[in-house]
């Protein structure tokens, strides 16, 4: 059985995203290029599962040294987990995919940045909280 984890940087009040990019997006600050490093640094030579929209966003060097795979909702999360049997799986996004994928995750790594703009994807709390049996 593969490993699952996930993965996600949050504003203030739970910001996700932003114009299919991430609300913060060309932000110089330390704190918002530590995130993007450190993203990279974790998930190499891991694999990704995530969302078309998200998966769009990631940039041509990231596939060099990670698995990154497209999921889409016709495919059931347990079926696509048993694709990678003995594997780090990090479920990438966006919510609807952290809201199928929750009550399969072992470990989740957020990062709560200053950022307190607007968004149009939010992260939901009820994820570290979802029981198997709802998935
Ligand atoms: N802050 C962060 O850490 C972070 C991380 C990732 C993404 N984001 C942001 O989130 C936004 C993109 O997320 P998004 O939700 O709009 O689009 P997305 O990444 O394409 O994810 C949602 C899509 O995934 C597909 N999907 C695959 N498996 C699924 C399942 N089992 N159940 C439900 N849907 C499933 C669905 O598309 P189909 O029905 O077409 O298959 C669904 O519409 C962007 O703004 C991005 O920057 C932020």
């Amino acid at each position: 059985m593969a490993e699952i984890r996930a993965m996600c940087a949050i504003g203030q009040r739970g910001q996700l995203g932003l114009n299919e990019r991430l609300p913060w997006e060309g932000n110089k600050g330390r704190e918002y290029l530590a995130d993007v490093a450190r993203f990279f640094e974790v998930t190499r030579g891991h694999v990704i599962i995530a969302g078309p929209r998200t998966v769009a966003s990631i940039p041509p060097f990231a596939y060099e040294d990670r698995t990154i795979c497209e999921i889409r909702s016709e495919k059931n999360p347990a079926d696509v987990l048993a694709w990678f049997p003995d594997r780090v799986v990090f479920v990438g996004g966006g919510p609807p995919v952290w809201e199928a994928y929750a009550p399969f995750i072992q470990h989740w790594d957020i990062t709560r940045l200053p950022y307190d703009g607007e968004a149009d994807r939010w992260f939901d709390p009820a994820w570290l909280v979802q029981a198997r049996s709802t998935g």
